[in-house]
């Protein structure tokens, strides 16, 4: 027999009919009543057993977490909390599950210790409620640039250029670390490498999108992409997932109106398809911020949050605006700042961007015209103000308890102002040639970002450290799995 998900039955109306049901076991209670899971909703499902006709040895492998499955018809359920439930006629145990060696008790466990098991994280309702979110939210990307007829673009991961020029790489190497072949001057010899040459993971598929867009007009990537920062924090991995839209004949403003138009319908989009999983995840963050002091907690529930970031235009201001407004705010005049701003300049840390956007505007801001110094080579530079300072046509979105959620730029298009900024940061230029010819033939103006993925589904989950929105988080020290 055929079986049934248990997201279908739960929603009937229709009783009487037999059907099968394959899941895991959740809990069994009083000899009697199996909650089964299958996966496929937070919801279980209730399967009582007659006791008296089900054999001993049986009933003791009901186990919490053995796969079984279920025959039997559907009825209304008498008891608290289900409509309806499914009387066992038979049962068959799928797989065992040792009670003994069981990791998980039925308690609440931390995100941490669930990290630790990778298997049975999925297996529990917040990680359920998370990856179905990240799901829908990917699907979400797809349809939002199908519909606008951008073409999806799939960027290589393994590159032979830096795309910031952070040099923030992974090497990719077939080279033998103990019998290195080198020059004769003791240098590495990359030729005899696997492609005759250094290369690495790519941090970033813009520059590659770039070709594309000048050539079909608007594409995004949407694929890995890797940093080698050492950065431990709630908000940095270092394989992480970017989505890069890139357009042929946009300038900033039109670049922002994009990437405003993209989180606004991916929020949307969760917020009408997976309403069970969001009302999960505000109840488990209210849960959990039950034990932060009252100044701590969020003044919106997860819900009213992804709906007031709906309602509002994002704020648009200048880098050299918000440095003002740093500069006079109560934080950096009572020095609570752990880095105080004093002079324009200064790359935001995260506390002055969540000040921005948490004390002063309390809604997504977009930082636009930031220093030249502080950003990457392919930014447009503008003319100098009247105090000589230079500055780039860059935009960075900054969201509530996130920080940076998008990073962009209308693009250098001019070949010999490119090549200078080239020059004064060291960007080879020889390696980035083939990038060079698009200013070369037909250049033309262009815009495009980067949104960070797992910081998006950190967003709409709520949920507080980026490796729980990853399903194999990689971090420093840590590539398990
Ligand atoms: O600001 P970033 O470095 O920009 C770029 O890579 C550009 N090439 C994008 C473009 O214009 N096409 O990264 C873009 C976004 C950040 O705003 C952040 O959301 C996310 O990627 N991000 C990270 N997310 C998780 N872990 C990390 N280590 C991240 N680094 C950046
Ligand atoms: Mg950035």
């Amino acid at each position: 027999m055929k079986h049934t998900r248990i997201k279908d039955l739960l929603n009937t109306t229709e009783y009487g009919h037999r059907v099968t049901v394959k899941g895991w076991v959740k809990t069994f209670r009083n000899n009697q009543f199996i909650a089964i899971n299958d996966g496929s909703t937070l919801g279980n499902l209730q399967a009582v057993i007659d006791f008296d006709q089900t054999d001993e040895m049986l009933l003791k492998r009901l186990t919490t977490g053995a796969a079984i499955a279920v025959t039997g018809p559907l009825v209304e359920s008498l008891g608290k909390g289900q409509r309806v439930e499914i009387k066992v006629e038979s049962l068959e145990i799928l797989g065992d599950s040792d009670p003994e060696r069981f990791p998980l008790q039925p308690k609440k466990h931390s995100l941490e210790f669930l990290r630790e098991i990778a298997h049975l994280r999925f297996r529990t309702n917040t990680f359920n409620a998370v990856f179905k979110v990240r799901n829908a939210l990917s699907f979400a990307v797809h349809q939002f640039f199908y519909e606008r007829g951008f073409v999806y673009m799939h960027t290589p991961i393994i590159t032979g250029s830096d795309a910031e020029g952070a040099g923030e790489m992974f090497k990719v190497t077939t080279l033998d670390f103990d019998n290195t072949p080198r020059k004769e001057d003791g240098s590495v010899n990359y030729k005899e490498d696997f492609f005759g040459k250094p290369t690495n993971l790519t941090v970033s598929g813009q520059l590659e999108g770039e070709l594309a867009a000048m050539a079909l007009g608007n594409i995004y990537t949407f694929g890995p992409t890797f940093r080698a920062e050492n950065s431990n924090t709630t908000r940095h991995l270092a394989e992480f997932w970017m989505i890069e839209p890139e357009m042929a004949f946009y300038d900033l403003e039109d670049n922002m109106d994009l990437a405003e138009e993209l989180l606004k319908y991916i929020i949307r989009f969760a917020l009408d398809h997976c309403p069970d999983e969001i009302e999960f995840l505000k109840n488990r963050l209210l849960e959990e911020e039950k034990s932060k002091p009252q100044n701590e907690r969020s003044e919106m529930d997860l819900v009213a949050k992804l709906h007031f970031c709906l309602d509002h235009e994002f704020e648009r201001l200048t880098y050299s605006e918000a440095i003002e407004i740093l500069r006079r705010s109560k934080p950096n005049q009572k020095k609570q700042f752990k880095y105080p701003i004093e002079d324009w300049g200064a790359d935001l840390q995260s506390e002055h961007e969540r000040y921005l956007v948490e004390k002063h505007f309390k809604k997504p801001v977009v930082l636009t015209d930031y220093p030249a110094a502080i950003k990457a080579f392919y930014m447009r530079q503008n003319e100098p103000d009247e105090q000589g300072r230079r500055t780039v046509r860059a935009m960075d979105i900054l969201f509530p308890g996130i920080g940076e959620m998008v990073g962009g730029s209308q693009r250098e298009e001019r070949l010999s102002r490119l090549q200078q900024r080239m020059e004064e940061m060291d960007i080879p230029a020889k390696e980035l040639d083939w990038y060079l010819d698009t200013r070369r033939f037909g250049t033309a103006p262009h815009a495009g970002f980067g949104l960070g993925f797992e910081r998006l589904v950190q967003f709409v989950t709520g949920m507080g450290n980026i490796r729980d929105v990853i399903p194999f988080p990689r971090t420093p020290n840590n590539a398990e799995f």
